[in-house]
């Protein structure tokens, strides 16, 4: 008999929770970008339809970024082509500059993320530019997307630490978040690329922002679980009213470019916590988390998710 089985976790609806939260699946890009091995295109296809299987309606598909920098997606046309579309599942890749777009429009994308760093170091060991220059390569890009039809995210990286240098002001991340927004972003993602929020940095990050005039539905939050307080800060920023959540199937993930980055906060996680605050997400937990089992042993090591290990043992 497992917890399942048994109706747990428990519902208690929380009042100042929001009745319903859009999870926004990076485990076929976050994940497998930081793997040791290159994962088979067909297992990347298989592991999206389990994905979409499962319920999730947002899966980061891969990223158009130069092959060389990251190997591991280097089959991004080929994924695309392979790719099984559903209806009602939409599925955002990366672009970084206009070489990434015009190779994602190629492959027909109708979702694009551009992915801005928060910190000058970080620019310069992701992308090669200068946090100002960084921006010069996105405006094209948002604005040649935008008129192609497509939705753009704009992922802030680093918004509370940074493995070089330290702690992030939230002015410094508002005036990234606010440059990516006027280009024409409809959504800004805020990355805790390294996992060293706390959930009071949280709250003073997005106050920040309603300071600044941004409207809460247009902010989600990317938490990675370095220090085990992802699913912390994710509950301070629901609180806050952010209605969409980053996360990664299994927990997998990081950043190639940032050495502290380890997974991210685990989709099965995220689902446990916000099923027990009656809290709609569309996600059938048994059906993801031996998803997540099973890209773990196509790994060739455990899931570090703690509620895939408690639910499959
Ligand atoms: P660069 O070396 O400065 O590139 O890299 P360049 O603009 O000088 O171009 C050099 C050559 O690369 C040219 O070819 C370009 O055409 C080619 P040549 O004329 O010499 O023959 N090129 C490309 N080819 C294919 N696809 C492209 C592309 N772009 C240029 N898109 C660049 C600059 C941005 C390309 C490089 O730094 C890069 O690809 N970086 C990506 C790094 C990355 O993917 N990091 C992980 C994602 S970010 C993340 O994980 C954080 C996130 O999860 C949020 C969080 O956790 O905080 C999103
Ligand atoms: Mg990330």
């Amino acid at each position: 008999m497992t917890a399942r089985d048994l109706g747990l976790p428990t519902r208690v609806p929380a009042p100042d929770l929001p009745d319903r939260v859009t999870i926004w699946e990076v485990g076929a890009r976050d994940g497998l970008q930081n793997e040791d091995t290159v994962v088979p295109v067909e297992v990347k296809l298989e592991f999206l339809d389990r994905l979409a299987d499962a319920g999730l309606t947002t899966l980061e598909a891969t990223s158009f970024v130069h092959p060389k920098w990251v190997p591991q997606l280097a089959d991004a046309e080929e994924l695309l082509t392979g790719l099984r579309r559903r209806d009602g599942v939409r599925y955002p890749v990366l672009v970084p500059n206009e070489r990434g777009l015009d190779r994602a429009l190629a492959a027909g994308v109708t979702h694009v993320a551009i992915f801005a760093s928060a910190t000058e170091t970080f620019a310069n060991r992701n992308l090669n530019r200068t946090l100002d220059s960084q921006l010069t390569m996105f405006e094209p890009v948002v604005t040649r997307a935008v008129r192609a039809g497509l939705e753009v995210r704009g992922y802030v990286s680093m918004c509370f630490g940074d493995p070089w240098e330290g702690s992030v002001d939230p002015a410094a991340v508002v005036s990234v978040g606010r440059r990516l927004l006027d280009m024409g972003c409809t959504q800004l993602s805020l990355g805790d690329t390294i996992g060293v929020a706390t959930a009071g940095h949280v709250s003073a990050l997005l106050t920040a922002f309603a300071d600044a005039g941004t409207p809460v539905d247009r902010l989600a939050v990317h938490f990675h679980d370095t220090y085990g307080q992802a699913l912390t800060n994710t509950l301070a920023a629901l609180r806050h009213g952010v209605t969409t959540v980053d996360s990664s199937a299994g927990g997998l993930g990081g950043c190639p470019y940032a050495e502290s980055a380890t997974g991210n906060l685990a989709t099965e996680d995220l689902v446990w916590l916000l099923d027990g605050l009656g809290v709609e997400t569309g996600v059938d937990l048994d059906k993801l988390a031996d998803t997540s089992a099973w890209m773990a042993e196509k790994l060739g090591r455990p899931s570090p998710s703690r509620v895939v290990r408690a639910l499959l043992g």
